[in-house]
C-alpha cells in the first residue's frame, strides 16, 4: 500500500487520482474491514445498522440501495428487515467480493440481491427506482462531490422514498470533541493496527473524520438535494450520527 494515503483528502489531490487511491485503499482491506468495524465501533455496529435501516420506515420492505455499501452489512440489514430486493453498490471489486459472499450465503436471499460497481456520483440507476437508500460509514469517503452524490441519491429514490445515512460525526461540546480526537488518533489507529496490520488507511480515516461537515452542515447539504423532513439520531456522545429525512411525494 502507498505512503500517501495518509495525505489523499487535501485539496491538492486530482480527484480522479483520490478516487483511484481510494478504490485501492478499500480492495487492501477487504478481507479484514469487518473485524475492524466490529472491533473501532465496540461491536455495535450491527445495532447502529439495524437502527438505520429502521429509520426507512415502512419503505423498509421494499426496493432499497445500499449505497458505498462495503461488505454489505447494511444490505444484510435492510434483506432481515423484510426488503425484497437489495441492490449493493460500491467502488471497490474486493468489499464486493465480500459483499457477494456473505450475501449469497443465505438462501432465501437468492435473486434478492444484485451487486454493481461504480462511484457513487454517477449511480447507473433510473430515476425513482428505489423505496429505500441506506450507507454506513461511506459520505465521508465522497466528501469531495458530495452535492453530486447526494443529487444522485435523491434522483434514483421514488417521490416518498426515504433515506438513512449512518456516519461518523463530531461531539457537539468543546471537552467531547476533544475526547473525540484524541480516541480517533490514538485509540482507533491502533485497533486499525491491531485488525488489519496496516496502518495508513487509519491515518485517512481521522483526516476524513475531522474534515466532515457537523450534523448541521451536513442538513443543509441535506436540504439542498431537495430532501424534506430531515433530522438525526446521535449515539456514542455524539461520535456516530444517522441521517435521515425522505423525498417528497
Ligand atoms: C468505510 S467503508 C463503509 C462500508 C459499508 N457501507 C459499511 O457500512 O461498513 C466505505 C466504503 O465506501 C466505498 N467508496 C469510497 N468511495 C466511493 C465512491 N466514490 N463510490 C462508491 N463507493 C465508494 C469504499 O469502497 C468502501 O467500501
Amino acid at each position: 500500500m502507498r505512503d500517501d494515503f495518509a495525505n489523499l483528502n487535501s485539496e491538492t489531490v486530482d480527484p480522479e487520482r483520490r478516487q483511484r487511491y481510494v478504490a485501492e485503499l478499500f480492495d487492501n482491506l477487504a478481507h479484514k474491514y469487518d473485524r475492524f468495524n466490529r472491533w473501532v465501533t465496540f461491536f455495535r455496529d450491527d445495532t447502529w445498522r439495524r437502527n438505520t435501516v429502521e429509520l426507512l420506515d415502512d419503505q423498509a420492505t421494499g426496493v432499497i440501495l445500499d449505497l458505498a455499501a462495503g461488505t454489505g452489512n447494511l444490505a444484510g440489514q435492510a434483506l432481515k428487515a423484510g426488503s425484497r430486493q437489495v441492490h449493493v453498490f460500491d467502488i471497490s471489486r474486493a468489499m464486493l467480493a465480500q459483499a457477494k459472499s456473505k450475501l449469497s450465503d443465505k438462501n432465501n436471499y437468492t435473486g434478492k440481491v444484485a451487486l454493481e460497481q461504480g462511484s457513487a456520483n454517477f449511480l447507473p440507476y433510473m430515476n425513482c427506482s428505489f423505496n429505500g437508500v441506506v450507507s454506513g460509514f461511506a459520505m465521508r469517503n465522497v466528501f469531495h462531490f458530495l452535492d453530486d452524490v447526494l443529487n444522485e441519491t435523491f434522483r434514483v429514490l421514488k417521490p416518498g422514498g426515504r433515506f438513512a445515512i449512518l456516519e461518523l460525526s463530531r461531539p457537539e461540546t468543546s471537552l467531547l470533541r476533544l475526547g473525540f480526537r484524541l480516541h480517533m488518533r490514538t485509540i482507533m489507529p491502533l485497533i486499525g493496527r491491531l485488525a488489519t496490520g496496516q496502518g495508513a488507511p487509519f491515518k485517512y480515516l481521522y483526516q476524513t473524520t475531522m474534515t466532515f461537515l457537523s450534523p448541521t452542515q451536513f442538513k443543509q447539504s441535506l436540504q439542498n438535494a431537495g430532501f424534506v423532513e430531515i433530522d438525526f439520531k446521535s449515539y456514542l456522545l455524539g461520535g456516530i450520527a444517522i441521517h435521515y429525512g425522505k423525498k417528497s411525494q
